[in-house]
């Protein structure tokens, strides 16, 4: 099982491996597969069905974690942060101990750059394990109008530099870099001393993530450029309950075989 120290070490090495999760019987078919399991505030819309992630609230992130946390026991879990709840460094330290008191997770997320390393650094004083996320923010949807790529100028990946430079200064020991642009996912890797994990950044950063239910097909709204379907999850299950739907209809189901 990977611990802080092994994926701060893996900077640089083989990419690591990130897989998001919302409940125990997911986790468990990935327990001791991916380096991390992400409780990402993404359930909100892939779970959940609403049309961004900042309506998460603390408690509904800490009920996922805990059922991640039972499936997954033998991987390192990192629990988002909901939208509001790491306005200041108090409140951000009292949110991020419940998790720590309420769930077994490793680690919090926590999005922002330089605007937000004083609150990474509150928390990583008081000993709770950090990672940052960096580039396109979803908890930032609404005040910046919509989910824009960045790093597509000169002036945009110095700032996202500085950012990572910040995040890593304030003690996290890893950054998501979201919807980025690979050559600037590529310099802010280069530029920091821990883990980058790169969702829609190309693949120069030291690690990936994705979104469990985007990879296995299960999520049918839309399919983001970034993603690739490693199953047709969907297709597999309508076609499973119409099987089902069929047999019994039909009374071909239950047989002999599955009747006491
Ligand atoms: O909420 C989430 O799932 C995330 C990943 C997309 C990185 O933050």
């Amino acid at each position: 099982m990977k611990t802080i120290t092994s994926i701060k070490k893996a900077k640089g090495e083989i990419p690591l491996t990130v897989i998001t999760a919302y409940d125990s019987l997911f986790a468990s078919l990935f327990n001791n597969k991916t380096d991390m399991i992400l409780v990402g505030d993404s359930l909100n819309m892939s779970f959940n069905n609403k049309p961004d992630t900042l309506s998460a609230s603390l408690d509904i992130m800490i009920y996922h974690t805990n059922a991640v946390c039972q499936g997954a026991p033998d991987t390192f879990i990192i629990c988002d942060m909901p939208f509001g709840t790491y306005t200041d460094e108090v409140m951000a330290l009292k949110n991020a101990s419940k998790v720590y008191q309420e769930t077994t997770a490793h680690a919090v997320k926590i999005e922002g750059g330089t605007e937000r390393a004083h609150i990474i650094q509150a928390l990583t004083n008081n000993s709770i394990a950090v990672m940052g996320h960096i580039g396109l923010m979803p908890q930032y949807v609404r005040s910046e109008g919509g989910y824009i790529v960045r790093g597509k100028s000169e002036e945009d990946t110095l700032k996202l530099i500085e950012d990572a430079k910040a995040v890593e200064k304030a003690g996290a020991f890893a950054i998501v870099v979201e919807g980025v642009k690979s050559e600037a996912a590529k310099r802010i890797t280069d530029a920091v001393n821990i883990p980058t994990i790169g969702i829609g950044a190309g693949n120069d950063t030291d690690g990936q993530v994705l979104v469990w239910s985007d990879m296995l097909g299960f999520f049918e709204e839309f399919q983001p450029k970034f993603v690739k379907k490693y199953l047709n999850g969907a297709d597999l299950v309508k076609n499973a309950v119409d099987n089902y739907i069929t047999d019994v209809q039909t009374r071909k189901f239950p047989t002999q075989e599955y009747t006491y």
